[in-house]
């Protein structure tokens, strides 16, 4: 399946599987941006902070139904085993950022996630209709949690509220919303986003080079080796960008492969080492699995070219 091709309509199996594969990953994603922008506001925000509260508690329900029907869906196996939607880490990380920030999490549907990929069932003629409501629901939320977070960036910027989380990373979560709802609305229409190779890879190696900017500036100051590996990670991105109209493809997407495992393991060691308090950082052990499954939905991505 080439995702630059987009004038091939997509076959019912196709349809659901891609709509179904799609949800558990950015659904998961979007209440995880909510969560993190309503911890990461003051005591004063607290109507802002019941807003992102309502957005993630909404984003939760339809992961839950998304769950649901993955039982009667098959996935491809190479969405089964890409750790994308669930790692070994994720629910440690959620009971942890729960508890040191007060703010709530459904642990239950990552539960149901983990023992979900065994037991498959089979279609059914409804599930097409459903899985298309779903996906309108889905869309509708997301232009709410865009709007939301566009605000926030911008109240940020103009000094009018204090987050803890940087202006570039409220720009990036809407970057993913956005990404999120392209993908959606191409799928309504039953086909595969519109993207060049160069407009896929540049996307995704600038999500990965802000990632390993952003846990280079969240670890403690004495952590110097392993915010020195996150930049010289951060630049490899950079130059990957600036290159890929000008190299070959097989060569730009071998690149992309060996950069993205790279900086997969660097944040699945930076995930351990934070959920074991082996290392001193101010980022919650959620947003370093979050990273890390970013990471994962990116190389197989990568393999499918
Ligand atoms: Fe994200
Ligand atoms: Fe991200």
């Amino acid at each position: 399946m080439k995702l630059q091709e987009g004038i091939v309509l997509l076959s019912r199996e196709e349809f659901l599987r891609l709509s179904l594969e799609v949800n558990l990953f950015f659904q998961r994603i979007m209440k995880e941006h909510l969560f993190f922008i309503e911890t990461s506001l003051q005591p004063v925000e607290s109507a802002r902070i019941t807003e992102a509260d309502r957005l993630k508690r909404n984003f939760e329900e339809l992961l839950a139904e998304s769950v649901d029907y993955a039982r009667r869906i098959n996935l491809s196996e190479e969405a089964i085993r890409s750790n994308e939607f669930v790692t070994p880490f994720t629910l440690r990380a959620e009971e942890i950022s729960c508890r040191l920030t007060g703010a709530s999490i459904n642990t239950d549907i990552s539960r149901r996630e983990l023992a979900l990929f065994k037991s498959q069932e089979y279609y059914s003629e409804r599930i097409d209709s459903n899985i298309r409501n779903l996906n309108a629901r889905s869309l509708s939320l997301l232009e709410e949690v865009i709007d939301y977070q566009r605000n926030i960036l911008a109240l940020a910027l103009r000094c009018e509220i204090y987050t803890t989380l940087y202006a570039d990373l409220l720009l990036h979560v809407t970057q993913e919303a956005e990404y999120y709802r392209e993908t959606l609305t191409a799928l309504q229409n039953r086909r595969l986003p519109r993207r060049t190779l160069c407009g896929e890879l540049n996307f995704w190696n600038h999500i990965m080079g802000d990632h390993a900017r952003f846990i280079a500036c969240m670890l403690d100051p004495t952590e110097v080796r392993l915010k020195e590996a996150a930049e010289s990670i951060a630049e490899r991105f950079d130059i990957l960008i600036e290159r890929c109209m000008r190299t070959p493809e097989r060569e730009i997407i071998g690149r992309s492969l060996a950069a993205t495992e790279r900086v997969r393991n660097f944040k699945r060691a930076a995930t351990e080492g934070i959920l074991a308090c082996e290392i001193k950082s101010i980022m919650l052990p959620l947003l370093a699995d979050h990273v890390l499954r970013e990471a994962n939905h990116y190389l197989r991505i990568l393999r499918q070219y």
